[in-house]
């Protein structure tokens, strides 16, 4: 089976969150089922810089409406082919993948994506200028959310599954894009790219791929609804006989505390001695106190509103009180951002802050923390939460999306049961999360209450191929369906 699984970040090359974690761990899990799977991804300097070996192997002189680009080939360190697009005009800035250094949306970002699209298309279409034809293309949130545009209908087009990472991020831009990126113009409709008068790249994907994934079955769920569906919940409930949730795994070797690199002493299930040493090495990273009893929570996250980040800071003078200390890494929010260091100077010793995006001292914080804190008002998987369980340190969660599906609460019951992995709460608000953080340092003092709890945590098997599985079968689903049409 051939997959081109195009993206618009993959980890370690770039990296903003979750979806650069799973475009690198997915098409490695698949690669290991003996699939065929190629990665395209835009040529931004921090890839083109972190590649060695690129080889031309296209070249696109002039798509409508798009600038010329190429087609340069590697292949990542896991055995993975990857493809990146090089175009100066549109990738060759400083800045990150979405955004200038302050922050701010580049303008021209419809454009950015949309050739990625295009070029998704080409080479998922018998106009691809390479040998290598897909059997499915796999797209991933609205950065490559026109690829199902230019597909449809084009000559030997492969079919096409879309995955909701995030479905906050919709990519809508003015109507003038679609003609000048040569969309077709009946496409602009309801029953199309059309949403409230602009163009959005997520509803395209979502209309026109053969099937939709998200990243967890709740979310899938969720996002049909209201409350949760950002306006196309229509449309998602609609098509919800294609629409499949797919839980996120993770790269178990990336993330494993027997081996990790990052972290001061590894350690494992069979012995967590280590852990207390990680303990120690974050408090003195972090200028707190070295006590080793006092529960120290931690927390890595975007700084937005979806992480429940302003709910931690609202809590976090009567969590110091109790007693108990406070790690925060992350950036975003420049309020937040604020609020959290000005925290950090009033309770020294007991809160430590680091503002920016830090690979290090995450590992740090999974393996150095006693309880992991993560109470998205709402998360479509969560992979920290994860990362988290792995390294012994129980996360505190809110109950939605994928933190459902993936922490189970700790009380005698799960606790006998073996089951509990993690503390869950219901209603987000400041009162039942410090409620539930007094709860968990109740449990936390229960010596052999909080090894069992640990030992749920980092038995899970969060690893991928379960999940690769699934998308392997999504992926004959639409092949046959495309087989029985024609
Ligand atoms: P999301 O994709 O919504 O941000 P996930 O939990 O799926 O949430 O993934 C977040 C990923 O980004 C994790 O790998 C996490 O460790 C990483 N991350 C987030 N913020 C930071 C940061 N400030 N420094 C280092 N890693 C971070
Ligand atoms: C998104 C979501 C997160 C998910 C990640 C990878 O960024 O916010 O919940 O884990 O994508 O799928």
């Amino acid at each position: 089976m051939r997959i081109l699984f195009a993206t618009s970040e993959v980890a370690p090359l770039i990296k903003t969150g979750g979806l650069a974690d799973v475009s690198a761990a997915l098409p490695a899990a698949l690669h290991d089922l003996q699939v065929d799977v190629r990665i395209l991804l835009p040529g931004y300097p921090q890839v083109l810089s972190a590649l060695s070996n690129l080889q031309t192997v296209a070249e696109f002189p002039a798509l409508p409406g798009f600038p010329a680009a190429r087609l340069l080939a590697d292949t990542l360190p896991n055995g993975v082919p990857l493809w990146v697009i090089e175009c100066p005009e549109l990738y060759k800035r400083g800045g990150g993948a979405y955004q200038n250094e302050a922050g701010v949306d580049w303008p021209d970002n419809a454009q950015r994506f949309g050739l990625l699209s295009r070029i998704t298309a080409l080479l998922g279409s018998a106009a691809s200028p390479l040998n290598w034809h897909p059997d499915v293309v796999h797209c991933n949130d609205w950065q490559t959310g026109l690829a199902p545009v230019y597909l449809h209908g084009a000559a030997g087009a492969a079919p096409c599954v879309m995955t909701v990472h995030n479905l906050a991020f919709q990519g809508i831009f003015p109507p003038k894009w679609v003609a000048d990126m040569g969309l077709p113009k009946e496409c602009f409709k309801l029953d199309g790219v059309e949403f409230y008068g602009s163009l959005s790249f997520m509803k395209a994907g979502l209309f026109y791929a053969d099937h939709i994934t998200t990243v967890s079955p709740a979310y899938a769920k969720e996002i049909q609804t209201e409350a949760l569906g950002f306006g196309l919940q229509g449309l998602l409930y609609q098509r919800r006989d294609v629409l499949t949730g797919i839980l996120n795994g993770i790269d178990t070797e990336e993330w494993n505390p027997a081996t990790d690199p990052r972290i001061v002493r590894t350690y494992s299930a069979y012995n967590l001695n280590g852990k207390s040493a990680n303990k120690r090495a974050l408090q003195r990273r972090m200028q707190l106190q070295l006590e080793p009893e006092t529960p120290l929570f931690g927390l890595v996250s975007r700084f937005t509103e979806q992480k429940g980040l302003d709910v931690v800071l609202e809590i976090a003078p009567q969590l110091a009180a109790l007693p108990a200390q406070l790690v925060l890494l992350g950036s975003g929010d420049e309020k937040m951002q604020h609020a959290a260091s000005q925290l950090a100077r009033d309770y020294p010793g007991q809160i430590g802050v680091q503002i920016g995006f830090n690979e290090t001292l995450s590992h740090m914080i999974e393996a150095g923390a006693d309880i992991f804190l993560m109470p998205s008002r709402f998360e479509p998987c969560g992979l920290n939460q994860l990362y988290s369980q792995r390294y012994g340190t129980p996360p505190l969660v809110h109950a939605t999306g994928g933190l459902i599906d993936t922490v189970v609460d700790c009380n005698k019951y799960t606790l006998m049961r073996g089951s509990a992995s993690g503390f869950v709460f219901k209603q987000m608000d400041a009162a039942t999360l410090l409620d539930t953080v007094v709860r968990a340092i109740e449990t936390y003092h229960d010596i052999e209450a909080w090894h069992n709890l640990q030992l749920n945590c980092m038995r899970k098997d969060s690893g991928w191929r379960r999940s690769a599985a699934a998308y392997l079968e999504i992926y004959a689903r639409v092949m046959k369906q495309r087989a029985g049409a024609a």
